[in-house]
Order: structure tokens, then C-alpha cells, then sequence
């Protein structure tokens, strides 16, 4: 930790009339495609500006903020290689303020569950790659998902390489393979500023709080990315609120299906 104040990205000021709208077409758990989309763009016209439509969410009359930052919108929009990536640009925006608030703390940051490296390059290049100085630790198996039922297209053999590649001009993000919590042993920060976990896994998720939680500094920010998630992602809420509540936490719901803790 430099005493060096951080680099940060600037917020260029809201305008009173530009309220945008944004339709991402990609959701899960929809019966009828066709039905619930022309439902669903017809209810959008009903309703005043400030639509957000994705990542199974509708909401109208939000003033966007997202959109209005220009920093994140090149950094989502750079780095969004898959449609999933464009849907669920909410929550990338979770990530990037959260991250915003967590470089002014002593301590790194670190993300369980990196698949691609989107997330944590999305919010490297919020900052800029030469104004973020902090290390950041990527946790993933990369080639193969140990959780049953949730391979992802392109998760097989080299995807180690091609996501080391992609970092190849990042010294400051360190991706470690293998399978978490194991993998944390030697090879962890004793401080953690900012904790994102992501792996679609009780069990997993819940193995690796036990192991970082502790080692989160005061005012640390950890999102839970499927915290709020229903269907097969339940039982995470489940175990997580179970573990929260032993320690006298209680986890923030947010409507992008993340779940929010700031550590005391
Ligand atoms: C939803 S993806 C992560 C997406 C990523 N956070 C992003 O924002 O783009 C979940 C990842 O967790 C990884 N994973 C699940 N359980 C794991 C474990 N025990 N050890 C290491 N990686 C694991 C899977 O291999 C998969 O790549």
C-alpha cells in the first residue's frame, strides 16, 4: 500500500433530460421466448423513460447511471465477449463502484470463480490497467468446472492459456489454477479489500468465506454474485445466511441477483 492517493476514473455530470433506456435480450428461466419479449417490449412502451430490460430484470424510470459513466461504459463494452457479458451489465457496475470504493483501503482484491477474466478485467480497465495498483488474485479451475451441471461454452483444455493471455499485459492481476479452497493455501493475500465470489457452488462458496472472510480489512466490500439467485442457486442463499447470521451479519439483497456485505 503506497500512500499515493489512487487514480480514479472521472464521472462525467448527469443532463437533466438525457434519460436513456437499455434492452439486453438475454434472461433465464423464460417459457415462451417469443410471447414474454413481445409482452415485455409492448409493456416498456407503457411505461416512462429509464427502462432497463436484462439479466431478468424490468425496471423503469432509473436514471441509468451506469450509461452515464463513461469509464465503465469502455471497460463493459470492451471487454463483453459473450451475450451473457452485455446482459448482465448491471452488475458489472455493482462491481466497478464497489471496487471504486474498496482501492481507497489497505488490502487487495480477489475474485473466486474467474471463468473468462471478464469481471476482473472490466474492473481493472474501470481504473485504467496503469492506475490500478493493487495486486488482484483470480481464482478459477479455468478448463474444467468442478460444479456439476455448470460448464460454460469454451470452459475446456486451454482456457487457462487464453485467459493468461489475456492478462499478458496486466502484472497486477495474478490468476491461479486449481481448485479452491486448496488452492488459496500460499498463494492468498493476509489483507482483502474487495472480495468477489462467484461459483455457483454452496459448498464451494461457503469453503471459501471460511478461508477469506476473517482477512478482510474493516469497511472491505464482498459481493456474492448469486446470492439472491433462485432456482438451482438457492441453497447458496440458504448456507450463506445461515453462516452471515453465526457472525452477526446480514447480507443486502440487490435486484441484479447480487447479494452485498461490508465488512465491519
Ligand atoms: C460463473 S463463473 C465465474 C464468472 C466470472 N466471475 C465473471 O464475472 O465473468 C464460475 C466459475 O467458478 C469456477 N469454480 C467453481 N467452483 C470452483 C472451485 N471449487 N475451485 C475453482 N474454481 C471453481 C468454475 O470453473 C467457473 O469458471
Amino acid at each position: 500500500m503506497t500512500n499515493e492517493l489512487p487514480k480514479l476514473p472521472d464521472l462525467s455530470p448527469a443532463q437533466a433530460t438525457r434519460i436513456p433506456n437499455m434492452r439486453l435480450a438475454a434472461g433465464w428461466g423464460i417459457q415462451d421466448p417469443n410471447r414474454f419479449w413481445s409482452l415485455l417490449d409492448e409493456a416498456s412502451k407503457l411505461v416512462q423513460p429509464g427502462v432497463f430490460i436484462g439479466d431478468n430484470m424490468f425496471v423503469w424510470m432509473r436514471n441509468m447511471s451506469a450509461l452515464d459513466d463513461e469509464a465503465f461504459v469502455r471497460a463493459w463494452e470492451q471487454n463483453a465477449i459473450k451475450p451473457a457479458d452485455q446482459a448482465i451489465m448491471w452488475r458489472r457496475y455493482v462491481l466497478c463502484t464497489a471496487a471504486f470504493h474498496a482501492i481507497h483501503l489497505d488490502g487487495d482484491f480477489v475474485e473466486c470463480g474467474t471463468l473468462f477474466g471478464t469481471g476482473v478485467k472490466t474492473v481493472v480497465d474501470y481504473f485504467g490497467r496503469e492506475h490500478f495498483k493493487k495486486q488482484f488474485f483470480a481464482y478459477d479451475t479455468f478448463d474444467t468446472n468442478p460444479v456439476p451441471g455448470h460448464g460454460f461454452e469454451g470452459q475446456q483444455a486451454g482456457l487457462f492459456d487464453q485467459v493468461q493471455k489475456r492478462f499478458a499485459d496486466y502484472p497486477q492481476v495474478k490468476l491461479i489454477k486449481g481448485l479452491l479452497p486448496e488452492s488459496l493455501v500460499g498463494q492468498s493475500p493476509d489483507r482483502i479489500a474487495f472480495l468477489h465470489v462467484d461459483l455457483n457452488s454452496a459448498e464451494f462458496e461457503i469453503a471459501v468465506l471460511d478461508a477469506l472472510f476473517d482477512r478482510m480489512v474493516p469497511g472491505g466490500i464482498l459481493i456474492l454474485d448469486d446470492y439472491e439467485w433462485s432456482g438451482v442457486y438457492r441453497e447458496q442463499k440458504m448456507r450463506e445466511d445461515a453462516w452471515f447470521s453465526a457472525r452477526r451479519y446480514r447480507v443486502m439483497p440487490l435486484p441484479t441477483g447480487q447479494g452485498l456485505i461490508i465488512k465491519r
